[in-house]
């Protein structure tokens, strides 16, 4: 198949471009496009031969859920059987933006491998003005995970998409990097308190200000059987050839690189800008010192990067858990398997 890849924010003709996609999808096929957290892959959600392309072309696991984008809070109703009183407040403050919400899906409406057989559906309105256009004009529905092969990280850029499914997929919507660059936060509000089972952009903190108790379980919580989780933690998570190891930023990073040198690594440094001094093999940037939104935002670019060099082994500067904090850790811990570098 030939992957066609359309610039949507250069483009001139634009109406027709977002038609040109809204056909592909009613024809029950995937299109890529941008969302302010991770490029998706979306299908009609309510056709069901359309949502298992996604499967195929991302070599998912059938048992993990996609989320739903929708891009008005009125059809809400459409999916869902009744909207609690927190998942109201919750849209009011955070949509469109980063928050996957579940809640009770209405049966029979939405295609079957959607839900992958829960009774509950993540639904958010993502905010994109790509994602946006592009379900106005189609006017249903878009199941959307993230655009990679299954076991890569999400995509943060069109590139990222090209790589792992150029060749599987009919259309990407480049819409140039996104913003925000991790997954979007997914609560679950048919738990009482709700429970968070992705940290994402919209903290606990900015949660709890607006429905009060949230629970955030840590990562040895989430080993624990009982604790709730979404499906699509079980499955081992991405991490870069090369073994990745957290260290503070306030370690001497120099003489961790120099020790490891001499045991005859090459080492590729993940680490703010004011490390680039550093004499190490291969450097790539989180952004400024102390600026959590940029190194979200570039995180999944420099492990993709780290893959494509010959590095033995990977060293990542940790940052602390609080707000966005929360979201990077989880992702980094588990490019790390959350081992950290000893002096
Ligand atoms: O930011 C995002 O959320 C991106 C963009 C494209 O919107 N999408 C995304 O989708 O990250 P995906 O499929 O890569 O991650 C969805 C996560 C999975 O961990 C899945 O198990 C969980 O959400 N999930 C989906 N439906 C669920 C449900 N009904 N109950 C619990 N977890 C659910
Ligand atoms: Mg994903």
């Amino acid at each position: 198949m030939k992957t066609e890849t359309i610039f949507v924010d250069k483009n001139v003709n634009s109406k027709k471009t977002y038609a040109h996609a809204v056909d592909i999808l009613n024809a029950g096929q995937v299109v890529a496009f941008p969302t302010e957290t991770v490029y998706g892959l979306g299908a009609v959600a309510t056709d069901d031969t359309a949502v298992k392309r996604i499967f195929e072309a991302k070599g998912r696991p059938s048992d993990n859920p996609l989320i739903v984008h929708i891009g008005t809070i009125e059809e809400l109703k459409n999916y869902i059987e009744e909207i609690p009183q927190a998942a109201e407040k919750c849209m009011e403050a955070f949509w469109p933006g980063p928050l996957t919400i579940v809640m009770k899906a209405k049966s029979g409406v939405l295609a079957p491998s959607v839900t992958a057989g829960l009774s509950t559906v993540g639904i958010r309105m993502p905010d994109h003005p790509v994602a946006l256009e592009l379900l106005h004009t189609l006017q249903k529905p878009l199941a959307a995970p993230s655009a990679n092969r299954s076991g890569k990280p999400s995509p943060t850029k069109a590139e990222h998409v090209a790589e792992d499914l150029e060749g599987i997929i009919p259309c990407i919507l480049d819409g140039g990097t996104t913003g925000i660059g991790l997954e979007s936060t997914v609560l679950d509000v048919t738990l009482h308190p709700p429970v968070i089972l992705r940290p994402g952009g919209v903290t606990k903190e900015m949660l709890e200000r607006v429905i009060g108790t949230v629970l955030e379980p840590t990562h040895e919580e989430q080993r624990v059987e009982a604790t709730p989780k979404a499906p699509g933690m079980k499955y081992t998570h991405y991490a870069p050839d090369a073994p990745v190891f957290l260290i503070e930023e306030t370690a001497d990073i120099a003489a961790a690189v120099e020790s490891l040198q001499r045991q005859g690594h090459k080492v590729a440094l993940l680490a703010p800008k004011s490390y680039e001094e550093v004499s190490v093999d291969y450097f790539f940037t989180f952004g400024e010192e102390h600026n959590q939104e940029q190194m979200g935002a570039n995180l999944y670019d420099a492990l993709r990067n780290c893959d494509k060099t010959d590095a033995t082994i990977i060293l990542a500067t940790a940052t602390s858990k609080e707000g966005m904090g929360s979201a990077i850790m989880n992702r980094l811990e588990k490019a790390a398997g959350e081992k950290w570098y000893k002096f």
